[in-house]
C-alpha cells in the first residue's frame, strides 16, 4: 500500500484559523470532552470502540473491524495510549466524533490514530475542531510534530488534514 503520509508542525499550527470552528460546533449544542475525563471505563471503552467501528466503515479497504477485546488490547492497552489523547465530541446523550492521538515520545511525534465523524454529522466542521484538540494534546505533551498515514482513496481525510496544514512528509526527518 502506497499511504499517503502527512505530518504537522504542531509549532507552526494556527490555532486561531481553527478555534471558531470549535466555537460553532459549542453554540451548536456539541460538548467536547476526553476520555480521560469521562473516565476510561469499561462501558467508556466499549463505546469509543463502536464509535470508531461506524466510522471505519467509511476508510477504504478498511476490512473487518477489530472485535471489542482485539481493540482493547492493540489500541487502548499499549504504552503510546493515552485517555487525554482521546478527544470526543458528544450531542445530547451520544458520542458523534473522536480523534485519538498516540504518543511516541523516544521518535519525538504524535500520531493521529483515528479521526472519526458519525455520517450524521459530517460536513459540519466537527473534524477541524477534534483536531485543533488533538493539536493542543500534542503541545501539551511537549512533542512538535503530529504524523497520520491514510489510504490514498480516503480522500475527505486527506483533504481535512491537508486543511490544518498537514503537508508530505520529509522521509529523512523520520527514517524508518
Ligand atoms: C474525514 C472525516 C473525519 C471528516 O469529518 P467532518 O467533520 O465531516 O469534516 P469537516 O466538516 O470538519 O471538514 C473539514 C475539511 O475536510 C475536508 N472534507 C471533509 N469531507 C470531505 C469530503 N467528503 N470530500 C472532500 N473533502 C472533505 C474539507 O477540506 C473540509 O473543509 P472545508 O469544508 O472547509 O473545505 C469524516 O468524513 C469521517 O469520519 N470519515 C470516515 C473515517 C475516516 O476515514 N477517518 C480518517 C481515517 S483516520
Amino acid at each position: 500500500m502506497d499511504w499517503v503520509r502527512l505530518e504537522l508542525d504542531v509549532d507552526a499550527f494556527d490555532e486561531a484559523r481553527f478555534a471558531p470552528y470549535l466555537q460553532a460546533c459549542q453554540v451548536a449544542g456539541i460538548e467536547f470532552t476526553t476520555l480521560a475525563e469521562l473516565g476510561d471505563t469499561t462501558e467508556h471503552r466499549r463505546e469509543l470502540w463502536a464509535l470508531n467501528r461506524t466510522c471505519s466503515a467509511d476508510i477504504p479497504d478498511r476490512g473487518e473491524f477489530y472485535t471489542l477485546e482485539q481493540y482493547v488490547a492493540e489500541r487502548i492497552e499499549t504504552p503510546s495510549f493515552d485517555p487525554s489523547g482521546v478527544a470526543l465530541a458528544i450531542d445530547g446523550d451520544g458520542w458523534v466524533g473522536m480523534a485519538t492521538t498516540s504518543l511516541h515520545p523516544t521518535r519525538g511525534f504524535a500520531f493521529s490514530e483515528m479521526t472519526g465523524v458519525l455520517p450524521s454529522h459530517r460536513g459540519r466542521g466537527l473534524s477541524l475542531a477534534l483536531k485543533l484538540l488533538a493539536v493542543r494534546f500534542t503541545r501539551s505533551r511537549d512533542l512538535h510534530w503530529l504524523r497520520t498515514f491514510h489510504h490514498p482513496r480516503n480522500v475527505s481525510a486527506i483533504a481535512m488534514n491537508r486543511r490544518l496544514g498537514f503537508v508530505d512528509e520529509d522521509p529523512h526527518r523520520w527514517p524508518s
